[in-house]
């Protein structure tokens, strides 16, 4: 899938992954993207639509973000520690519609284009429903964030999630536009505890927020909906230092924790995962993106020395 898939077959997601991944329980996905694409947008095929389209044909319509922060991070953000700790916000970004999918246009003497923002009633419901159970396992606070004094699309996400609420009298509901909820994200990250929010504004959201957790190289993610589960790391395939064992594998790490937990209840196997991880951070390893100056007990470590260590933690 993605750039491979295209050298090989022309297409960034080949029939044969797909009839493979229908076939699976559970996918953890590495990450997408390549250079090439990036500084070409003429291009028509490109490695992003592959998982556009898996996401579709496995009907992952809700990617779930969590955002916490392990303790020994606290210096790696570029947020004040004291704003930070004890932030823990949930994120349920719809994945399938919004203007990922909706119609795109570009004008015959293309000097103009278009992509459609779109929501479904009945996509806003599944998505806002699944927010309000965690939310009930939680704080019992759902924030839903749309554009809703500008946009038709966030209008009807307004008027759905309002319908909803009413389901869930036991969580306190608030409703935030796009702008304010991207400020009031770093100002005060404590205030939130479940944010469901559409697909654009979530994929911007949570790339912010990853902020949060110390890096995008840290968060972990679940695509869930009609049966399958995938699981990937919310940052992309880091071209920049491909090859180089730079990256950090923490965020595919914490994603297979999920994957152990969200689609076959391994719930003590996942949690085995996440303690494995935050032992090696308390014994100072760190990768080049979560790395300080403020503490001299650090020690930087490649890519798979970390991942090593996270092995050798794991018990
Ligand atoms: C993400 C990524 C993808 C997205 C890209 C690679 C298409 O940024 O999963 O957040 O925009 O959904
Ligand atoms: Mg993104």
């Amino acid at each position: 899938m993605g750039h491979v898939a295209i050298e090989a077959t022309g297409n960034p997601l080949p029939d044969e992954t797909l009839e493979k991944a229908r076939k699976s329980d559970a996918i953890l996905f590495g990450a997408i993207g390549h250079a090439k694409y990036d500084n070409d947008p003429t291009l028509k095929v490109r490695p992003e639509q592959g998982l556009l389209k898996i996401r579709k044909e496995l009907g992952l319509y809700a990617n779930l973000r969590p955002i916490k922060l392990f303790d020994d991070l606290l210096q790696a953000s570029s947020i004040k520690p004291e704003i930070l700790q004890g932030a823990d916000i949930l994120f349920f970004r719809e994945l399938t519609g919004d203007v990922y999918f909706g119609e795109k246009k570009r004008s015959e003497d293309r000097t103009s284009a278009s992509d459609l923002m779109i929501y479904h009633k009945y996509e806003v419901e599944r998505i806002a429903r699944m927010a309000y159970e965690a939310a009930r396992t939680r704080k019992k606070r759902l924030c839903s964030v749309d554009k809703a004094n500008v946009l038709e699309a966030s209008r009807l996400w307004r008027e759905v999630v309002q319908e909803i609420a009413k389901e869930y009298p036991d969580v306190e509901t608030e409703h935030m536009f796009i702008d304010n909820a991207a400020m009031q994200l770093i100002k005060d990250p404590k205030r939130f505890d479940v944010v469901v929010t559409g697909n654009l504004f979530g994929d911007i959201l949570t790339d912010e927020a990853s902020q949060i957790a110390g890096s995008m190289g840290m968060l972990a993610s679940a695509s869930v909906g009609d049966a399958i589960g995938f699981y990937e790391p919310i940052h992309g395939s880091a071209h920049d230092i491909a090859g180089k064992g730079l990256a950090n594998p923490l965020a595919s790490i914490l994603s297979a924790a999920l994957l152990l937990d969200i689609s076959f209840g391994l719930k003590d196997e996942s949690q085995r995962v996440i303690k494995a991880v935050d032992a090696t951070l308390r014994q100072g390893y760190r990768t080049m993106d979560i790395a300080t100056k403020h503490t001299a007990n650090e020690f930087i470590l490649g890519t798979d020395a970390m991942g090593a260590k996270v092995l050798d933690n794991l018990n």
